[in-house]
């Protein structure tokens, strides 16, 4: 009988791909060595890290676009959009914040919301942050991406005010049915707040894959601390209560705002200091990226 033969050649060949995608839960070897190195994509038109990191991509641009609220104001907010062909994937990379001027504002204005167009309200300055990268010619290119890759998965990732871009834009993405919820995965590094609770219970079902991960006792995932500001956190919160290396365990907490995971952590404790030391810093690309033997995908 050749027949059971074929089919586990079949279900073998079937895993191997879906294994060479994202995973179906969390896992800090796909954190670190596909997604996170991608962040450093964010803020510059140079390949050089996906170069490093896989076989085969596409690259759109990498799109500045002023994001100010204030008048004549000089923050810029950035983002790349790029296809990862070994992973099949179309990823959206946002850069962090740039300047003490934009830390400021972003500090200052948090208690300016307005309503999200799948539920709930966001920050003012946030959402207009995503948006403005989004208008300025993201959404052109992925689109373009879309309907040359209609069935790849969408990364959608960032650091910092990156990582809360990443939310606003992942559940922008899945309200306006950019992308189904399915396609979605969400990695959110170090991102401050972005909605009210009302946003934040609709995230399981606009991305159900949506993952936010804390390093140790950074300050930034608890902004604003302004109680009256009254934010909640969507997605999944994957805390690291170390250094980060490799190979150190991580705590995964499912319920909003969880007193086990970095809200554990007292306020006195808050620091700036764990905020650029993710997957412990340096060039992310080089330490952490592994390509993969050329494979030729699948194009079912
Ligand atoms: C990347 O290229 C685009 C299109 O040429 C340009 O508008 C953008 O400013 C460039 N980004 C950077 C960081 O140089
Ligand atoms: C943010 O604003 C609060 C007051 O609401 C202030 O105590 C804190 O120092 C500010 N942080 C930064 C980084 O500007
Ligand atoms: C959202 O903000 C609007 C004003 O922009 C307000 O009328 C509404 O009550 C807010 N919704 C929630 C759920 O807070
Ligand atoms: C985090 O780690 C510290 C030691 O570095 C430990 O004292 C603390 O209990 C840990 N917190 C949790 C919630 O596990």
């Amino acid at each position: 009988m050749q027949l059971p033969r074929v089919l586990a050649v079949v279900l073998l060949i079937c895993r191997f791909f879906v294994d060479s995608r994202a995973p179906p839960k969390y896992t800090d070897e796909f954190a670190r060595r596909k997604v996170w190195p991608l962040c450093a994509e964010s803020s510059t038109n140079s390949t050089r890290c996906l170069g490093l990191c896989y076989n085969k991509y596409e690259f759109a641009e990498n799109v500045v676009a002023n994001c100010d609220l204030e008048p004549n104001g000089p923050d810029t907010c950035a983002g790349s959009t790029f296809v990862i062909i070994d992973e099949e994937a179309i990823v959206l990379s946002f850069r962090g914040s740039y300047g003490s001027h934009q830390v400021t504002e972003e500090n200052g204005s948090l208690g300016d919301k307005v309503p999200f167009p799948g539920g709930g309200n966001v920050s003012h300055y946030f959402y207009n942050a995503f948006l403005s990268v989004w208008n300025r010619g993201m959404k052109d290119d992925f689109l373009r991406f879309k309907n040359k890759y209609p069935n790849y998965e969408v990364w959608v990732t960032g650091h910092s005010l990156g990582g809360v871009m990443a939310d606003l834009g992942a559940t922008h993405i899945s309200a306006l049915k950019f992308a189904t919820p399915d396609k979605i995965k969400l990695l959110n590094f170090a991102g401050p707040h972005g909605g009210d609770q009302a946003w934040a219970d609709r995230v399981p079902a606009l991305v159900p894959w949506a993952y936010r991960v804390v390093h140790h006792w950074d300050y930034v995932p608890h902004i604003p601390d302004n109680p009256n500001w009254q934010y909640t956190h969507g997605g999944i919160e994957i805390w690291y209560n170390n250094t980060m290396a490799l190979g150190d365990d991580y705590k995964e907490c499912d319920a909003q705002e969880s007193p086990d995971c970095s809200n554990s952590v007292p306020k006195k404790d808050w620091t700036w200091n764990d905020h650029g030391s993710y997957f412990e810093g340096g060039d992310s690309c080089k330490k952490w990226c592994v390509k993969t033997a050329a494979t030729t995908p699948t194009s079912q």
